[in-house]
């Protein structure tokens, strides 16, 4: 462990207050937790039982390590805040967790002398007890100076983490990786779900976990080399009735899925797995089964209703 650390969070959302709890159980003193919402209120109460709620101004004055765990766009805002009104000192150590911000961000603090640090988890949160096991072994990306190394890779290992130091110019290409890995995953999971609900399954869930998870392992380990199905095969036709029971049956789906099978196409073709010519053809495919599909995004739909007043 690091040394006995004071330690005070702004604010207790999914990951400020599940840090915090797992910190809080590696050894160290959790000071007093931020947030107003009564989601944030019943996280301090089931994650971090008997710590103080206040302000954040009167938090960042009680700790010797700051965790400012607000949304990215909030985080320059708080840490203005917070650097001019005093509430900030030299030799503080001030952490943010998000993942395309570096330590520029935290400029106002490094200009009173805090030491900062940006250590976002590769993780996605509940904000629950579940999150405080999913900590062990997980990567932090880590940005900090030359002085601030060393407490970093020491809070990252109190947390059961394990440090990813990023380059302040790369933090957002990290962060968007990480967001095309998980949340676009998320995004294709809920529709194939939806697809095979369609075609009558009861367990959707059960159906793709386990070609799913075989799809995974192969994918992390071996890149596109772990590839299977009509587009890398080039079977045209598959991948035709493929679009013309989503155009009939699922239409929704019909842009990611063009857009991942134009982007598995080039992959396949770079990968030497398939001749140019017959990606040519099912690419064409795909653009006719596009265009033909009209399908405008829910959002947009919903922004112009609104505005026609329906
Ligand atoms: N969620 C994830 O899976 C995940 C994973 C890795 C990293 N991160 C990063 O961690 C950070 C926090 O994300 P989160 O998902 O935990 O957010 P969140 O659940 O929305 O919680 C945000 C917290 O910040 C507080 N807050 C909001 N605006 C504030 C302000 N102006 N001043 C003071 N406090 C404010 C909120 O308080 P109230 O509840 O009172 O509004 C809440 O306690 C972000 O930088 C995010 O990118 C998130």
């Amino acid at each position: 462990m690091t040394q006995h650390l004071r330690v005070g969070v702004v604010g207790a959302g999914r990951v400020g207050a599940v840090l915090a709890a797992r910190l809080r159980s590696a050894g160290h003193e959790i000071v007093a937790a931020a947030g107003e919402s009564d989601a944030s209120t019943q996280r301090i109460a089931a994650l971090l039982p008997g710590v103080p709620t206040e302000k954040p101004s009167v938090v960042a004055r009680a700790c010797d390590v700051l965790l400012l765990t607000v949304p990215d766009d909030m985080l320059a805002n708080v840490v203005h805040v917070l650097s001019a009104s005093g509430a900030l000192r030299a030799g503080q150590y001030v952490v943010h967790t998000s993942g395309r911000h570096g330590l520029d961000v935290l400029a106002p603090a490094a200009e009173l002398g805090a030491r900062v640090v940006a250590m976002h988890p590769a993780m996605t949160f509940t904000g629950t007890e579940i999150d405080l096991d999913r900590l062990t072994g997980c990567y932090f990306g880590l940005t900090a100076g030359p002085a601030e190394r060393e407490f970093a890779a020491g809070l990252v290992a109190d947390l059961g983490g394990r440090p990813l130091w990023v380059p302040e110019e790369s933090r957002t290409l990290y962060h968007a990786a990480l967001a095309h890995g998980a949340n676009h995953l998320v995004t294709l999971v809920t529709e194939a779900m939806e697809m095979l609900t369609a075609a009558g399954a009861d367990d959707p869930a059960g159906t793709l976990r386990p070609l799913l998870g075989a799809a995974l392992d192969n994918a992390l380990a071996q890149g596109d080399a772990a590839l299977t199905g009509p587009i890398v095969r080039g079977d045209v036709n598959t991948v035709a009735a493929h679009l013309e029971e989503i155009a009939a049956n699922a239409p929704h789906t019909m842009p990611s899925y063009v857009a991942l099978g134009r982007a598995t196409l080039s992959r396949a073709v770079t990968d030497g797995r398939l001749v140019p010519i017959r990606a040519l053809r099912i690419n064409q495919l795909l653009e006719e089964a596009l265009a033909e599909s009209a399908v405008r995004p829910v959002y947009l739909r919903d922004v112009r209703d609104a505005r026609d007043g329906r």
